[in-house]
């Protein structure tokens, strides 16, 4: 038992968060990079301007990927890095980054998982209506085909978006991410539709371009999960429907995102009718965006607690006084990976991968030159343990991706999150292994066996 003998054990990234060089070698701007160097909306005035400077860091990212001894880099491409424009134009130099990025990868026998879009969009693209504007499902497919052009004979993963919770709601809705709109809920659902069709069509680009057969996923935010607190059949039952109920906030619900895609229709709601705002979508729109993937990429960081009400209402059960939380304040509860998992499977009949998983923690350089977090290896080893328990009872999970490999920029928190495996020193790039690092090399070796 235990994990199976090819599970795959990564570190996830995007480009944004780890690239820098955001004004080099031909790169365009993306909404991110005219938003931070707006006044007010990053903690700190952070940017991403340099970032851990990946874009210049190849080499010592790759050896220090490579001494943890990881399987498999999940890494984002930066849409205006290789089109300025968003569309039209290629950027040679900017494939060429990817291209010296896979090439490395291969050369240390880890394993390329490419993310095509994580948030980035060229800001050329906003200035035409960005996600409002139909269009844009064209000009992701047209990028799709450039990057899997270039890049399909050496990869063979790809994930098409990741979090569209985040990119149409945090930066359309509530306006907190690039390019920090609010708009009214009509214009929001068919920003919303056009991000599915556009993963559609990126599906059908991959398959009809690469040059051997693709593994194709989709990695939306797995946060509005619900695991019961006991294992009595009518709080699993409450759990359950509540994870997948569209709710009063569809965007912000799993099912909206992953019902189109793998059941090719939206969700059911309930308290809520969303027909008035919905798109006239057409029954092709459909098709296209429920082409089917190969699998469904679980971000997975937390998941509220629940028990059945009354006529199989789920109840939410309040943190306990002074609850275990990260630095974000996000509550640690291992069980997601188990429920997570378990719930995705029943409904889409998918296999899975856990394509993020991680903390943010207070990390320091102690006295002994070292980076001691106890708390990410406690973390870590309680989310494995559910997830080792998932896969025993034979939930197809594939492998895990650790969120992240190096400290990073973290969106609105700037770099007051660390998330990283490797500590980043951002003054000069020193990058140090902290013990959670020792230590998720260990699991690795043993394919979960310490677990
Ligand atoms: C989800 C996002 O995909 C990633 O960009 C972010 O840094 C992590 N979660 C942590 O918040």
């Amino acid at each position: 038992m235990g994990f199976p003998k090819n599970f795959v054990w990564g570190v996830a990234s995007s480009s944004y968060q780890v690239e820098g060089a955001w004004n080099r070698d031909g790169k365009g701007l993306s909404v991110w990079d005219t938003y931070v160097h707006e006044p007010g909306h990053i903690q700190n005035q952070d940017t991403g301007d340099t970032a851990c400077d990946q874009y210049g860091h190849i080499k010592e990212d790759i050896a220090l990927m490579a001494e943890m001894q990881i399987k498999a880099y999940r890494f984002s491409i930066s849409w205006p890095r290789v089109m300025p424009e968003g569309t039209g134009r290629i950027n040679q130099k900017g494939l060429d980054y990817y291209d010296r990025l896979t090439d490395q990868l291969l050369e240390n026998g880890i394993t390329p998982y490419i993310t095509l879009f994580h948030w980035d969009l060229p800001y050329q693209l906003y200035t035409k209506g960005g996600w409002m504007n139909r269009d844009i499902t064209d000009y992701f497919a047209a990028y799709a085909e450039t990057v899997v052009n270039r890049l399909s004979d050496r990869v063979k993963y790809w994930i098409t978006e990741n979090e569209p919770q985040c990119y149409i709601g945090a930066a359309l809705a509530s306006g907190e991410h690039a390019p920090g709109l609010k708009l009214g809920k009509k214009e929001l659902f068919l920003a919303a539709h056009h991000s599915l069709l556009a993963h559609g069509k990126a599906v059908e680009a991959i398959r009809s371009c690469a040059k051997q057969a693709s593994v194709i996923g989709y990695a939306p935010a797995s946060w509005h999960l619900w695991s019961p607190v006991t294992e009595k059949a009518e709080d699993i039952e409450a759990c359950r429907k509540m994870t997948f109920d569209a709710g009063e906030e569809p965007i912000g619900g799993t099912s909206w995102w992953l019902d189109p895609v793998c059941l090719g229709r939206y969700p059911d709601t309930t308290g809520y009718s969303y027909e008035a705002y919905i798109p006239d979508t057409t029954a092709e729109d459909m098709k296209i965006i429920s082409q089917p993937i190969d699998f469904i990429g679980m971000n997975v960081y937390q998941t509220y607690r629940g028990k059945a009400g009354e006529n199989g209402t789920c109840i939410t059960i309040p943190n306990d006084p002074g609850y275990a939380r990260t630095n974000a304040e996000w509550p640690v509860t291992p069980e997601a990976l188990y429920w997570g998992p378990k719930f995705y499977e029943e409904r889409y009949h998918k296999k899975l991968y856990i394509t993020e998983n991680g903390l943010s923690n207070q990390d320091w350089i102690f006295l002994d030159g070292q980076v001691h977090d106890l708390q990410r290896i406690d973390f870590l080893h309680r989310y494995l343990y559910q997830l080792k328990r998932a896969v025993e009872e034979g939930i197809s999970v594939e492998g895990y991706f650790h969120w992240t490999l190096t400290d990073n920029f973290e969106w609105t928190s700037g770099y007051n999150n660390r998330f990283g495996l490797v500590y980043t020193d951002f003054k000069n790039q020193n990058r140090i292994i902290k013990d959670s690092g020792k230590w998720y090399r260990q699991v690795i070796e043993t394919n979960g066996e310490i677990i």
